[in-house]
């Protein structure tokens, strides 16, 4: 290594060592990983119900739901690790294998998201408290990005409240349909 890369190298240890993540909220951004995962993880055993139930539409909405969970999880890894903290890679609990029926599946999704808000919301706090106003910054994505699960999960509770047990036909195509008008908004 010349002087120049080695110059870099510590000045970047430098700059990440003055810009570190408290204790704190390290704990709680780890934390946050194993909950993104654990969603995702979730999402894959729904859409596996789903699949073996007939529901294709909502297996292929489910997948798609596993894969941004699992897009969340990365970032709060990179996230950590770039702020001078240790990601940790945690072990999970199995999610549930059986739902009653597509209702009792989505009404699992919206508490799931509702509690994942809520975690959220907790960071939010803890960058208040640590004064840590750049994670405070980052964490803004997900708080609209809760904001957007947690509607747009709503909108097909809704519809099914709406149809009950007739058309799930319909539902089951027309929820694909969804996701790609909600991703075009
Ligand atoms: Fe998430
Ligand atoms: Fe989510």
């Amino acid at each position: 290594m010349n002087k120049t890369d080695a110059f870099f190298v510590t000045l970047k240890l430098y700059i990440k060592f003055i810009f570190m993540l408290t204790q704190m909220l390290e704990n709680i951004l780890v934390a946050q990983i194993e909950k993104e995962a654990y969603s995702s993880n979730l999402y894959l055993a729904m859409a596996s119900w789903a699949e073996n139930n007939g529901f294709e539409g909502t297996a292929q909405w489910l997948y798609l739901q596993a894969e941004e969970e699992h897009i969340h999880m990365l970032k709060f890894i990179t996230y950590i690790n770039e702020r001078g903290g240790k990601a940790v890679i945690p072990a999970l609990k199995q999610p549930p294998i059986d739902y009653i029926d597509i209702h009792d599946l989505f009404d699992q999704v919206y508490k799931h998201e509702r509690l994942i808000s809520k975690s959220i919301n907790e960071i939010v706090g803890v960058c208040m408290e640590e004064k840590d106003y750049s994670t405070s910054n980052w964490i803004q994505w997900f708080v609209n990005e809760q904001i957007e699960e947690e509607k747009s999960v709503k909108l097909i509770l809704d519809k099914l409240k709406l149809i009950g047990l007739h058309s799930l036909y319909l539902f089951d195509k027309d929820i694909v349909l969804m996701r790609n008008t909600a991703s075009k908004a």
